[in-house]
């Protein structure tokens, strides 16, 4: 007995176990009811009286030994089962960072929604362009003083292809390829060969509006331009027409809305005058119209251009262009709760 023992506490001693169930199949073979040791504890009754204290005593020490030795595998296994692996999965997520859209997309957006819901759709023309489709067929003829207003970045010379300067590219690329009636909104990107400052970039952003048919007249282009100003800047927006020159249109206007800032009551924003500038317009030359294919005796139209920076800058009152460019987060989450 005292050899079955001594055996039992060698054995128990050097127990090792890579999984809580080892460490559990171990318990059961050594201190269940079936166990190694509790049968010794049974086989106790048949040992000599004179040998019963000794025996009970080493009985005892090795039966707390095993419950020792088997009580901190588990323990150990338990801890390293814990911290060993990488995921926890009790702990609450981490929030995931939503970005913003950018303030020029809200703009653009909302500047698109409003023309659709009065039937526009949108159209898109390509950055890179050749010369005729910029400026050839929108009335610009070489050498003629309006394309100084609109020097850009060249690709190829003879035949010219270039960086287009305004949208209205797209009117051209439209008339040529689709006869009236034509009712388009064209945003993009334009380019500019400007000195940069906060109020000019290389850069910007436009909305070119198109609309031809038949009748088409000056107090459409009047109605659907008060129409837009009303959406965007609020019902008690007013408009003004200021007689301009484009090449593309004839006659053309200038338009401005009251203040947004000041309702029209003069602030350092309007120069004191109660009026800012928003975008170009007109009636379209039957030159253009000719020049794309479409019979300017049956057909009319009005065309209009903006810029999407300037229409931010009265929205949100951005001081300086090159923030909308320079990726900086801390200016760009500022249109977070923007739609
Ligand atoms: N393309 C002009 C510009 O970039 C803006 C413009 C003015 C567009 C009048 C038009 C228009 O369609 O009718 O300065």
């Amino acid at each position: 007995m005292i050899d079955k023992i001594n055996q039992l506490k060698a054995e128990v001693e050097s127990l090792t176990a890579a999984t809580q169930e080892k460490a559990e199949e171990l318990r059961i073979k050594y201190l269940s009811k079936k166990g190694e040791i509790t049968s010794l504890f049974n086989a106790f009754r048949e040992v000599p009286n004179d040998q019963k204290r000794q025996v009970g005593q080493l009985l005892n020490e090795l039966k707390e030994a095993a419950t020792a030795k088997i009580n901190d595998l588990k323990e150990s296994l338990e801890n390293s089962a814990s911290t060993g692996s990488e995921t926890d999965l009790t702990r609450s997520a981490d929030p995931i960072l939503l970005g913003t859209r950018h303030p020029l997309s809200i703009v653009k957006n909302e500047i698109v929604d409003i023309f659709a819901r009065i039937g526009f759709t949108i159209a898109e023309g390509p950055e890179v362009e050749d010369d005729w489709h910029v400026f050839g067929a929108l009335n610009f003829p070489p050498e003629h003083p309006a394309r100084d207003m609109q020097d850009t970045f060249f690709i190829e010379k003879d035949p010219d292809v270039l960086l287009r300067t305004h949208t209205s590219s797209v009117q051209s690329r439209v008339m040529l390829n689709q006869q009236p009636p034509i009712r388009v909104i064209c945003p993009g990107r334009v380019y500019r060969n400007e000195a940069i400052s906060y109020r000019a970039h290389c850069f910007f952003h436009q909305v070119e509006g198109l609309y031809i048919d038949k009748d088409v007249s000056f107090a459409d282009l009047k109605q659907a331009l008060l129409y837009f100003a009303k959406e965007m800047f609020g019902e008690d927006t007013k408009i003004r027409l200021r007689p301009s020159y484009f090449p593309f249109t004839e006659p053309s206007a200038e338009m401005d809305i009251s203040c947004n800032l000041c309702h029209g009551e003069g602030c350092p924003f309007c120069k004191y005058t109660g009026w800012v500038e928003i975008l170009g317009c007109g009636m379209v030359d039957p030159n253009v119209l000719e020049a794309c294919g479409i019979d300017s005796k049956v057909y009319s139209g009005y065309a209009f251009g903006m810029g999407i920076e300037r229409i931010t800058n009265l929205k949100y009152q951005v001081k300086d262009l090159r923030m909308f460019s320079e990726n900086d987060v801390r200016f760009l989450r500022q249109f977070e709760s923007a739609n």
